[in-house]
């Protein structure tokens, strides 16, 4: 039988926090997500008492994985700071259930720094960048998968992780179903796919299930996924973000050490609209917007190979000029496209001679141009080498 909710929570009562009250009872519980046998909560402290809460953390774990039916349990233990001053930000004082969302405790303009000044990068990986988008389902995690297969055949070793905690995609278009293992009972092994080191929420929570976070939780989850997890030596890391560019994803854009983003639009005016706020958005956070990327271009006929612009493609292009910013390329409205991605196999993994392949190779190429600040002539990269 399915554990319940309040099954974890009186497990929960009997472990002890560092001064000896039990753990329901310190209010540093975050909601508690119980869905098909796996729990995922957070415990929010003040940083200053950070060491003290990790052997809690581990104890509220253990204690959850002994309830009966409990498969799997995440406990996230998250430090809120004041970004960029470093000052430890006062514990929580009200229950989690009544805390705003993280966003809304950070407001943006309170500390517009490159995410990397005041977060420092994940060792051993070189430069991380995000594929975004201002509006959902514009194709940004098709995108993403086939730029991170593009930049591996460019020779680079690339992480993916998936950052929509909300909606997970990367389970589904690499067709992971294995769960990683953990190494040393807290961090977790990276699924490897095509050559690609992955990690995403969907390898440990049901996919299926529809995910209400909270704040502090969205960003103890991607901390999480960035700092627990064994991701060895990496050129670079593609980050496939949620949609939009609302309060969260602002904050999480600011969270992760991003070397640049790549904004993925389709050329409907609506959509430039949102490609816009996106832009805006990371230039705001002066996270370097390193071009746009017009998908659902223009439509190519599968059995006579005409193209049609049905949506009036360029649209993107022009936007990007307006902006100041690269244009990355234009990937064709394709049905291999979408039932392979779908299927869990990317066209540049599974068809690379074919020219879906060629087209995100070449934004690939041109994303990576970007990273290292200018064209470069050869399309065979050599290790990239940033500056800090
Ligand atoms: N160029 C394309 N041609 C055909 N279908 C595509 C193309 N790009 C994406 N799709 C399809 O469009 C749908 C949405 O794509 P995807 O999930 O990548 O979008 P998304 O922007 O990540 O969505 P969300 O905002 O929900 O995260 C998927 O079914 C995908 O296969
Ligand atoms: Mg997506």
């Amino acid at each position: 039988m399915a554990a319940t909710k309040e099954q974890v929570l009186a497990a929960l009562a009997t472990v002890k926090s560092p001064v000896g009250e039990g753990l329901v009872d310190a209010r540093v519980l975050s909601d508690i997500v119980v869905s098909d046998g796996k729990v995922f909560f957070s415990i929010t402290v003040n940083a200053a008492d950070v060491k003290a809460w990790e052997p809690v953390r581990d104890a509220a774990e253990a204690a959850v994985r002994a309830v009966a039916g409990v498969k799997s349990a995440l406990v996230a233990l998250t430090a809120e700071r004041a970004a960029g001053s470093g000052a430890a930000r006062a514990p929580q004082p009200a229950p989690a259930a009544t805390a705003k969302p993280a966003a809304r405790q950070h407001p943006p303009h309170q500390h517009a720094h490159p995410a990397d000044k005041v977060h420092p990068g994940i060792p051993g990986v070189d430069a991380i960048i995000a594929v975004a988008s201002g509006k959902g389902g514009v194709g940004k995690s098709t995108t993403a998968v086939n730029i991170a297969l593009g930049l591996r055949d460019l020779g680079l070793k690339v992480g993916m992780l998936d950052a929509d905690i909300y909606g997970p995609s990367l389970p589904k278009l690499l067709a992971i179903k294995e769960k990683p293992q953990t190494i040393g009972g807290n961090r977790l092994k990276p699924i490897e796919r095509y050559g690609l080191t992955v990690m995403s929420i969907g390898f440990l929570i049901d996919e299926e299930t529809p995910m209400i976070w909270r704040g502090p939780m969205v960003m103890s989850a991607i901390t999480q996924m960035l700092r627990e997890v064994e991701w060895g030596k990496l050129d670079i890391m593609v980050v496939d973000m949620p949609p939009g560019t609302g309060d969260a994803q602002l904050t999480m854009a600011q969270q992760v050490p991003l070397k640049g983003a790549v904004i993925v639009s389709t050329p409907q005016d609506l959509a430039l609209i949102d490609a816009r706020r996106g832009v805006a958005m990371f230039k705001r956070v002066n996270v370097p917007v390193l071009g746009v990327v017009e998908n659902m271009s223009y439509f190519l006929c599968p059995s006579c190979n005409t193209r049609s612009d049905i949506f009036g493609h360029g649209g993107a292009h022009k936007e990007a000029d307006r902006l100041g910013v690269a244009f990355l390329g234009e990937v064709p409205l394709h049905m291999t496209i979408r039932e392979k991605s779908d299927a869990g196999l990317p066209v540049v993994a599974t068809e690379p001679d074919g020219p879906h392949a060629k087209i995100y190779r070449d934004i690939a190429a041109r994303v990576l141009e970007q990273i290292k600040g200018g064209p470069s002539s050869g399309r065979v990269a050599p290790k990239i080498v940033i500056e800090a």
